[in-house]
Order: structure tokens, then sequence, then C-alpha cells
């Protein structure tokens, strides 16, 4: 996830505070874009950079790694349009010539990019007679346009320009492409989102109205597919070639709530952005047809062969996901996989290290325990891999592989969107290993790789469910306890559950394996106790609700997430959860992530800094 953002115009803020067109209007237009990309940084703050237009001064770029603030602003006192990015980094370390914005060989074009373009690597192979200076997928963007624009004779218009290759690019983006002695912007959108800011004399355009809410409210959403020409006076959309209307709406947010995307919470914000977060973790890095996978990971000759264990190591949340990993890497690889709290790990005596993968799962790649599993499994021989969110992170310089989930920043302290991502990350790895050991056949694993491609449109179908959610936490809210319960892939998500719940409502809530709760938490089963039932496709499902109902029978009240197409009649709340295989339980958890964050805000509590709790644990 990075911030993308743009603008074009006199330089004058929308709301006059800028007063007339004095002569400093041009410094304005780079000042809107640096101000814009400070609003955004909540998407990410590897690097950051602006390019201006100005009328005579041509293009200037300017760029570096690290936060938006250690960019100055570049002085072009006659900058008419410009654009801007901040970068979460996804390929390529977040360096100097990474960041964003990227030009063509002879630095008449630049471009800023949020998302992936999937087809890059062949596309920079039809592209071998152009310099590249990065190691992005980005940087094809405007080597292609270069073309396009030398196909007709170099004075084609960008609009053109950029159509055609959006025509060429696969994966999920948008774009914003500027160019030297061009009065205007063209942005493109397929999967990554785009918002235009309207005004008189003036328009901006960004990831998110964030970016420019102090200077218009006036906003149009672009839709997947549109590309978009942007000029001082006013935009032109472009649908399948067709000039379209899109709506002007007001946005009516305050400033605090525009920063959390409308949300009161970015908890809240952060259960929404999965869909996004999911399409950037697994874009490019499945072959549905061909049952591949590529998470750009090779292990030395014979390794994968000859691989007896995985050891994952992880805390919280983290060790969830690890959990929910573990029986796949089992079902897909065929190798015996074990999850340890990554405080209790030791390299146990009788293993052997050299047949061994140690898995780290760490979102923020910083925690001390996790940190210390590794050592201690470095230190036994073991090979070590690290599946994080965070690039440049301690985790990454210690293993000998890493996968990124690609979940963009996470700001809530209970993790949300960063546990779908690390499970889709550790099934695609689960996938991977299964097919080179020769374990897996493409068939068998079609339906895995289908669920997991389903993914993002399944969660948004419950997001879309969520005012259901509401009323349940509404009507449960206040009761004495919760227990969550579940069984095979349910079991860490029951776990999950439970742990949200209690992390930001402070409410007594227990997960449990559903087999389990006849020898001995059914002794607390009360009808002020609701159980929160994962009855899905790799759950058991029929088994776990014969668990349920031996709680109903205590009288306790049962909110069951159910398989679409199931029913369980005697559930008080049926919860529909989408068709995609082994992921359901993932999907499910997002409803218990929205009950969670319901039952806390309903009592008022500090949902985004819990007390007592922290992003993430530097010590031991
Ligand atoms: C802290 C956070 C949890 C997180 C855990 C592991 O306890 O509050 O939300 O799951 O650390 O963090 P990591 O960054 O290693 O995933």
């Amino acid at each position: 996830m990075c911030g993308i953002t743009g603008y074009v115009g006199d330089g004058v803020a929308l709301d006059g505070t800028d007063g007339g067109t004095d002569d400093d209007s041009g410094a304005r237009v780079g000042d809107f874009v640096h101000e814009g990309l400070r609003n955004l940084e909540y998407r990410g703050y590897d690097s950051a950079g602006i390019a201006l237009v100005g009328a005579s001064s041509g293009l200037t770029v300017a760029k570096r790694s690290g936060e938006v603030a250690n960019l100055a602003v570049p002085d072009v006192a006659d900058a008419t349009l410009g654009v801007g990015h901040t970068r979460w980094s996804t390929h390529g370390p977040p360096t100097d010539a990474n960041a964003h914005p990227h030009t063509d060989c002879d630095g008449d074009v630049a471009v800023v990019h949020n998302g992936i373009v999937e087809n890059y690597a062949a596309l920079k192979a039809d592209l071998s007679a152009h310099e590249f200076t990065s190691d992005t997928d980005t940087e094809v963007i405007p080597h292609l346009i270069e073309e396009e624009l030398a196909e007709r004779s170099g004075a084609g218009d960008l609009l053109d320009a950029v159509r055609a290759v959006e025509d060429r690019l696969e994966g999920s983006y948008a774009i914003c492409a500027v160019r030297e002695g061009a009065d205007r912007i063209v942005v493109a959108r397929r999967g990554s989102p785009l918002v235009l800011g309207r005004g008189a004399d003036a328009t901006f355009v960004a990831s998110d109205v964030t970016a420019f809410l102090e200077h218009t409210r006036d906003v149009t959403y672009l839709e997947d597919g549109d590309v978009a020409s942007l000029s001082a006076d006013g935009v032109e959309v472009y649908a399948d070639g067709d000039l379209v209307d899109r709506e002007t709406e007001t946005v009516t947010w305050e400033a605090d709530a525009a920063e959390k995307g409308g949300y009161d919470h970015y908890m809240r914000k952060e259960i929404h952005e999965q869909p996004e977060s999911l399409r950037q973790t697994i874009a490019g890095r499945l072959d549905v047809d061909r049952g591949e996978v590529d998470l750009d990971v090779s292990f030395p000759p014979g390794f994968l062969a000859d691989l007896e264990e995985i050891q994952i190591v992880a805390c919280g949340t983290s060790n969830y996901a690890g959990q929910y990993a573990a029986r796949l890497f089992e079902e897909l690889s065929g190798v015996r996989a074990t999850v340890d709290i990554a405080s209790e790990y030791e390299f146990g005596a009788g293993r052997s290290p050299d047949r061994t993968l140690v898995v780290a799962v760490t979102q923020s790649g910083e925690t001390a325990d996790t940190l210390g599993a590794v050592r201690r499994a470095n230190a036994a021989g073991a090979r070590t891999f690290a599946v994080t969110n965070t690039l440049g992170s301690t985790v990454t310089r210690e293993v000998d592989d890493t996968a990124f989930i690609r979940a963009g920043p996470e700001i809530g302290v209970a993790a949300t969107k960063t546990f779908a991502s690390q499970v889709a990350t550790l099934a695609m790895l689960a996938v991977s290993i299964g097919r080179e050991r020769g374990a897996l056949a493409a068939a068998d694993v079609r339906p895995v790789l289908e669920g997991l491609r389903d993914l993002p449109g399944a969660v948004q179908q419950v997001l879309d469910n969520e005012n259901r959610v509401r009323e349940a936490a509404t009507e449960y809210g206040d009761s004495e306890a919760f227990f969550f319960v579940g069984r095979k892939l349910g079991v860490p998500v029951a776990l999950e559950g439970a742990l949200k719940l209690k992390e930001i409502s402070y409410d007594h809530a227990e997960g449990f394996a559903a087999g389990e709760l006849k020898h001995g938490p059914l002794a607390l089963v009360t009808p002020d106790t609701p159980v929160l039932a994962l009855l899905t496709e790799g759950g058991r499902a029929d088994e776990t609700m014969n668990n349920v109902t031996e709680a109903q029978t205590r009288g306790a009240p049962a909110i069951g997430c159910v398989s679409a197409g199931d029913e369980y009649g005697t559930l008080d709340v049926s919860l529909p959860v989408p068709d995609v295989g082994v992921a359901e339980p993932l999907v499910a958890n997002v409803y218990l992530q929205l009950f969670a964050y319901h039952v806390a805000n309903d009592k008022g509590r500090s949902i985004d800094k819990p007390r007592n709790l922290a992003k993430s644990v530097t010590v031991e």
C-alpha cells in the first residue's frame, strides 16, 4: 500500500486562504503535493518523492528514502502541476533509487504508482533498449509511456499514451503520470483506490480524500478501469474509451475522522481495508491455472526434498496465523509442522537442524521474543524464514529468506488486516513447498489457489454484512463472558476471535477447540455466556455444531459463522461466509473482528490504543 497524490491548478487554495495569484503560486503547487503526502503517510513511509512541471522549467523530480518530512519541496516557481508518492516497499528496498516518481529515459515523463504491476518482468524484458535505474515494478510504466509517445512521433497526447499502456498492465494499480510541456495530469485506476478533489481553478487527485480535504470536500471517486485527464479547469473521465460522467459528492467527515478514512477508529478502517490489502498480498504470486505460487524465494537444492519439520515461531495474533498455517503446511506439503509461542521456543533435542525450516511470523519484524527464537534456531544451524509486513525490519536481517505480506502500515494496536495477509502468505508458502517437494498435483492445489484468489471479494461480502454483526454486538455485548469455538482451521480463528475481543473490550473471552468444551469449559457456560462458533469449510462444521448445541442446552446464546448454503436453524444469529474452501475460517474471522470492534465501541473503549498493550513489544 502506497499513497499517491497530485495537484493541477493556479496554486491558490480552493478555499482562497492563500490569497490571490501572486508570484509564489508555483511554489504552492509543490506545497500542496507535499501536504497531501504528509496526510497519506499512514499508507507508507519508506520513501517520498515529488515531480513538478513548470511552464518553462520543464519536469523536476525530487525523491529520497525516509519519511515525507525528510523531503524538501523542489523549488519550481512556475510549477502548474505536480504529483507525489509515499512508499510502502514491495518490490525493491526503500532506497532513494526505488523511491517514486519514476521517469522515462529522457526524464520527460514521471509516474507515481500504488499497487503491483504483476507482469512487470515480461514488460521489462520487452523494454531492453531502455535504461532502468530502480528495482521497482513501477519503472516499466514511464518507459512504456515513452514508447507510446515515440510511436506518435513524440507529439501524441499523454492521455492516449496512458490508455494504450493501461491495456498492457496486469495487476492492481492506481497511477498518476505527468509530462514535460503538458498541462494536465493523467491518472488511471484498476484495483487500487483513486479519488479526485474538485475546485473552480484546481483539481486534486489522491489515494484517499485525506490528502486534500483541507482544500476541497467535493470529490469524485474513480471506478476500476477509469482513465482520467485532470486540468485546472476540470476533469475528463474515460471508461472503455468513452467519455463518462462520474458523480461528484460532498464529503462531510471532520478532519480527525478523515485521517481514519471516515471511520471512528484506525482498527475499523483497517478491518475494511482487508479486500485491498489481501489483493496486494496475492498480487503476482498466484498462477491458478498452473497450480503454482511464486513468492520469489529459492531454497538450496535438495533442501525441500529432505525437509522433515517446519517449526513456526510467533507471538500473539501472529502465533494464531501460524497455527492456521501449520495445519495447511501438514496438509499441503506433507511435512510435520509445529507452532511455538516464541518466548517458549527451544530447538528440541533429536531434531536435525539441516532438515528443519523455522518460520518466524511477525508483523513488525521487531518482536523481541520472536527475534530471540530466530537467534536460537540460527544458533542450532536450522534454516530460518521470516513472514513479515516490514521491509528492513530486524528479522529480515537475521533470517535466510523472507516473504513480505504487503498489508501496508497497521496503526491499530489490535492486529486485523495483517492477520489475514499473514495467513494468505503462509498458505502460499505451504503450496509452494508442497509443489516443489512433489507432494501436490496442480489439480489438488487449484481449489486452494482459487480460494486465495477469491479472498478479497469474499471479505468484501462479509464487510457488507456489518450491520448484522453490529446488531449481535449490541444484543450480546454486555454478557458476562464470551466463548469462541471451532475445529481444525476454526481453532486458531476461535483463539484469535477471543484475543481480539479481550484486547479491545476488556471482557473475559476464551477460545477453545470445540471438542474440548465438554472437558471443562462447559462448567462456565450459562445463559450469560454467548458462544461464537466457526461453522465453515475447513472446520468440521457439523461436529462443531454438536458442541454448540451442548452449550445451547445450558442456555448459552449461539452466534455462528456458517458456510453459505448451509443452515443451522437453532442458531440465534447466523452469519453467512462465502464459499472459499480452506480460506473460509479466515473470512469468518472478519465477522469476529467486527464483533469485537462493536462490543468495544459500544462500551466506549480506547480501541486503537487498548490499555497496557503495545503494537510492537521489543522487550523479552
Ligand atoms: C504485540 C501486539 C500484538 C501482536 C504481537 C506480535 O503483543 O500487541 O497485536 O500480535 O505483539 O507482534 P508481531 O509484530 O511480532 O506480529
